[in-house]
């Protein structure tokens, strides 16, 4: 669990494609994501955010271009961690679930259990440490989803679309838990739909139309200057075809 000295910042994409048989998810695209506030993505459906967390993740392979992690590029074990819209648990407790995440993460057996119990009281799940993991809320999961995803104390966070079906008050929770884990130096990279959670808590913000990059700027100049019509359109809420 030692913090390794090589780092997976920057993460540069450069001019990178990726196709699968005809369709082309993402094209040329060229990104350079380095520490601090959170990077969100945004666009339409289907403009390739999820295509682009799988790149950054080493999920995925560039069909041309190259993906580099501070520097390399080869994409094998490292400390990023991804979360899809949908977590998937194990059929256990939820303590259980965070126990298998920190053993595939290398964490020593007889150290789990203390730091399962400390990534739950993270998340505000210790009070539902032995609740079967899938009879948890919809909030609650994915709030156990990132306490699995922290258990491999990432430098990367990979987060996609982690409130797109959760009430208000379990989006802010997970909000929460997002914010501290940046603020204690992860580096958040996460798609949303949402704007005024973009708003909340983006240092940058990467915008795709048609799995190309429209736009790449600090959040605040992406909404008072929109530097494309495109990128105008999307803030209004208008439909960017
Ligand atoms: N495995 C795949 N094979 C073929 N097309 C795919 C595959 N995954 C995604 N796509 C297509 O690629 C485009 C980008 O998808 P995706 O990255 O999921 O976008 P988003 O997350 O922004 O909705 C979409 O048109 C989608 O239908
Ligand atoms: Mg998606």
């Amino acid at each position: 669990m030692m913090r390794a000295a090589s780092s997976d910042l920057p993460l540069v994409l450069d001019r990178v494609s990726l196709s699968a048989g005809p369709v082309t998810m993402l094209d040329c695209l060229s990104l350079t994501i380095t520490p601090g506030a959170p990077t969100l993505v945004v666009g339409p459906n289907g403009s390739g955010k999820t295509s682009l967390l799988r790149l950054c993740m080493g999920l995925a392979a560039p069909s041309a271009g190259s993906v580099s992690w501070g520097g390399r590029t080869d994409r094998g074990p490292a400390r990023r961690a991804i979360l899809f819209q949908k977590p998937v648990m194990l059929r256990r407790s939820a303590t259980a679930n965070v126990v298998y995440a920190l053993g595939q993460a290398g964490c020593p057996r007889r150290l789990r259990a203390a730091r399962a119990a400390e990534l739950l009281e993270r998340v505000g799940l210790l009070g539902l440490a032995n609740h079967p993991a899938r009879r948890l809320s919809g909030g609650e999961q994915q709030r156990l989803a990132l306490a699995r995803a922290l258990a491999r104390d990432p430098e990367i966070l990979l987060l996609d679309e982690p409130t797109a079906s959760l009430d208000p008050a379990a989006t802010r929770f997970v909000e929460e838990i997002i914010l501290m884990a940046a603020q204690s130096g992860t580096k958040v990279v996460m798609a949303s739909h949402d704007l005024g959670q973009v708003r909340r808590l983006a240092g940058d913000v990467v915008f795709l139309v048609r799995g190309r990059l429209c736009a790449h700027a600090a959040s605040g100049d992406f909404f008072e200057y929109p530097s494309t019509p495109k990128a105008a359109a999307f803030i209004r809420g208008d439909l960017v075809l």
